[in-house]
């Protein structure tokens, strides 16, 4: 059977982090979504058609260096907001949650648009001062020069476009699973999701048909 986990949250929720640990504790393939708006909005910048750059995706195009500056991040957030980018996105990341083997998807629209059908859906937040501290953190270790205010307005500015958008707007869906982290390491995090991820699962193996 096909499982597929779905989790959603704004900013430096810590998404990726849980989602790439949920996966390997399950042996599923992992996807941050958010990838491929930033690599649309980093060749939008470059100068291309948003619609096209989205269209004409590569997967090199995944592996630049700079995706995960707030540069970047601000133009993701502005392209995910054109309709015809996110329909242009749609069959890759179905076609990855259906993948045998399981699989786990992060990103703002996974639990709500593209696998409304999950097993499991999460929905992870912690407080916009922890999130911009631990992103901030995260940038000077890899060497950018910003300061926690800066993140902490990158975020913001993205949540709120991200949640008043039309089309696919952030938000849990009905069926998500709320996880709050702001008090948590990572590791207490991770096994929080562990744990409600294996409990989905056990209620989604007794209640779905083998597909
Ligand atoms: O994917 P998303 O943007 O939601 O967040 P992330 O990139 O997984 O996490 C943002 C930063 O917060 C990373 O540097 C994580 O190591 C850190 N983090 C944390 O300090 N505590 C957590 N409970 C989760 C993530
Ligand atoms: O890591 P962080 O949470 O800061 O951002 P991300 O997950 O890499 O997403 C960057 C931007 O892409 C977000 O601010 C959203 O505008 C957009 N995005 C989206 O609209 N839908 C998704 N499924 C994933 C990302």
């Amino acid at each position: 059977m096909a499982f597929t986990i779905a989790i959603d949250g704004p900013a430096a929720a810590g998404k990726g982090t849980i989602g790439r640990a949920v996966a390997a504790h399950f042996g599923f393939a992992h996807l941050d979504t958010g990838l491929l708006y930033r690599a649309t909005g980093r060749r939008m910048v470059q100068g291309l058609d948003a619609v096209e750059a989205a269209q004409s995706l590569q997967a090199s195009d995944l592996e630049a260096d700079d995706l995960r500056t707030p540069e970047v991040g601000q133009a993701a957030s502005r392209v995910a907001a054109i309709p015809e980018v996110r329909a242009a996105l749609v069959d890759f990341q179905r076609a990855f949650a259906r993948r045998s083997g399981g699989a786990v998807l992060d990103g703002r629209d996974i639990g709500t648009v593209i696998c409304p059908d999950a097993e499991v859906k999460l929905y992870v937040t912690a407080g916009d001062d922890e999130r911009a501290r631990r992103r901030h953190k995260e940038l000077c270790e890899k060497g950018h020069e910003v300061t926690v205010e800066e993140v902490l307005d990158d975020l913001r500015t993205r949540d709120a476009r991200d949640s008043a958008r039309a089309t696919a707007p952030l938000k849990p869906a009905d069926d998500a699973i709320l996880l709050d982290t702001s008090a948590m390491s990572i590791e207490a995090a991770v096994q929080a999701a562990i744990d409600l991820v294996t409990k989905g699962l056990a209620t989604a193996g007794q209640t779905d048909h083998p597909q």
